[in-house]
């Protein structure tokens, strides 16, 4: 999908088909989260993909502005480091990995931005190790959970500012009526 294609039909996706998004697909959204440029190329952020069914429905409990996070098969969880540019960097990261789902046919929203505390030891207890890599340390924030997944109610064609709101959106067609790459 052309880029400005993906910027013009995105849409919020808080709906998803239980069809698992493949490995390679997963990679690639996380890839551009990770190639996304940064202030001073700080690369701030950790990435973290949830697919256990338990810790989905879990943050699906925690993140209370999307508790659709449960029905989806596949979230991934942004943890950034305190320091200045963080957010931006983070939120552009995020932006990179919503259009690149999006270009691979697999919907996605974004979900909170403060009061995820909780979030953190969840997936301190389910993801040992190296804090770096593996989980977010003390100094790190849990900021933002973006569920993914084939989306049960996706459209192209709306006006710009219509959200994709389950049952609610008026411009909504099933994902497989959708012409797509
Ligand atoms: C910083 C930020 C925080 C957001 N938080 C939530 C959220 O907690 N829950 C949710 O369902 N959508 C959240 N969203 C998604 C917005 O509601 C969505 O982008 C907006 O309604 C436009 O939707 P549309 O692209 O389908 O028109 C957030 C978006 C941003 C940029």
């Amino acid at each position: 999908m052309e880029v400005f294609e993906a910027v013009r039909t995105v849409l919020a996706v808080r709906s998803y088909k239980e069809t698992p998004v493949p490995s390679n697909v997963i990679r690639r959204i996380v890839e551009s989260g990770r190639l996304t440029g940064s202030s001073m190329n700080g690369q701030p952020w950790h990435f973290i993909v949830v697919q256990n069914p338990e810790t989905l429905r879990q943050l699906g409990r925690l993140a209370r502005s999307g508790p659709y996070v449960a029905q989806a098969p596949l979230a991934l969880v942004v943890a950034i480091e305190r320091t200045t540019y963080a957010v931006s960097d983070a939120s552009r990261a995020i932006q990179s990995m919503i259009l690149t789902a999006w270009g691979e046919g697999v919907g996605s929203n974004w979900v909170g931005f403060m009061g995820l505390t909780e979030v953190k030891p969840l997936l301190r207890k389910f993801l040992m190790g190296d804090s770096r890599t593996s989980g977010p340390s003390r100094k790190e924030a849990v900021k933002h959970v973006k569920p993914h997944g084939h989306s049960s109610c996706a459209g192209l064609v709306r006006p710009r500012r219509q959200s994709c709101r389950t049952g609610r959106s008026r411009s909504c067609r099933l994902w497989s009526d959708v012409p797509h790459p």
